[in-house]
């Protein structure tokens, strides 16, 4: 058997061994923005730590854990804390914690994220719905030999971000009175953030936004036909374009201060995601 499939199952078998918890919607949180999980009425947590093969975050302060409980109706698993390639992980690593959701039961994820703004006009602070991606930067997760139980050989990837969710956003921001500004996700490697140049690049090639994360965590969610949307919290404006240099606090505060936002806007977007699978 492939080596990247049986040590998915090891940690299928790891959790399930602790948790029967079946979500229907898996959230990964970002940098800062690890509170959300506080809405949530708590029915299990699993830590990272304790799942058997399961890439632990090296970065410390970042231990990480799954967190299963209901937020209102809807069942959910959310990742308080991911695992990022500068990490030193292999790419499938990067993408197991994906992966192990999807086959615990969920059918959609949401992808939250702290990035710098690189489009003109875009202020820390901003919620920016993700439309698409660049993760040509970072190797793709789907590397290797196929994992057919997962999905196919050459996936196709035309829409990565499920239109339908887009506008489920868009209506839970235009109802929440929330500004939610779009645009194009671009992954770099890390763990440096960019110099002004590698900005201008980004921008060049149509990228609004920039991280370190998400962009090959929806690959590999696409490849297993899970439906996907995307939230970036921007923190700060990229370098070159911020008057001062860039720090980790400063994105992790930004998370902080928009946290009221972004939770009334996740919340919403999973009650949606809930009521349109109720009525399918
Ligand atoms: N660059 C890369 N990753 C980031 C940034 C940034 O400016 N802000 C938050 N994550």
């Amino acid at each position: 058997m492939n080596p990247c499939y049986e040590k998915l199952c090891r940690c299928y078998e790891s959790v399930r061994s602790r948790v029967d918890f079946v979500p229907e919607v898996a959230l990964v949180l970002g940098s800062g923005l690890g509170g959300f999980a506080d809405e949530l009425e708590v029915a299990a947590t699993v830590d990272y730590k304790d799942i058997e093969d399961f890439p632990v975050s090296t970065a410390p302060g970042h231990a990480g854990r799954f967190v299963f409980g209901y937020l209102d109706k809807t069942p959910v698993v959310v990742m308080q804390g991911r695992v990022h390639y500068y990490e030193g992980y292999d790419i499938t690593d990067v993408v197991l914690p994906i992966r192990l959701m999807q086959r615990l039961g969920a059918r959609t994820l949401v992808l939250t994220n702290a990035a710098g703004g690189i489009r003109q006009g875009f202020s820390a602070g901003d919620l920016m719905l993700i439309t698409g991606q660049i993760a040509t930067f970072v190797p793709s997760p789907l590397r290797g030999e196929n994992i057919p139980e997962l999905g196919p050989r050459f996936p196709d990837m035309s829409h990565v971000y499920d239109e339908d969710l887009q506008d489920l956003a868009r209506r839970c921001a235009c109802g929440l009175g929330l500004r939610l500004r779009e645009g194009v996700y671009i992954q770099l490697p890390g763990p440096n953030y960019e110099t002004p140049q590698e900005i201008h690049m980004c921008r060049m090639l149509g990228a609004d936004a920039v991280g370190m994360s998400t962009a090959c965590e929806a690959v590999a969610a696409n490849h297993m036909g899970m439906k996907i949307v995307g939230i970036s919290c921007i923190s700060n404006l990229a370098a070159g374009i911020s008057p001062h240099p860039l720090s980790e606090e400063e994105v992790i505060e930004a998370g902080k201060a928009v946290a009221r936002d972004f939770t009334a806007l996740v919340k919403a977007i999973i009650a949606g995601i809930h009521e349109t699978g109720e009525k399918e």
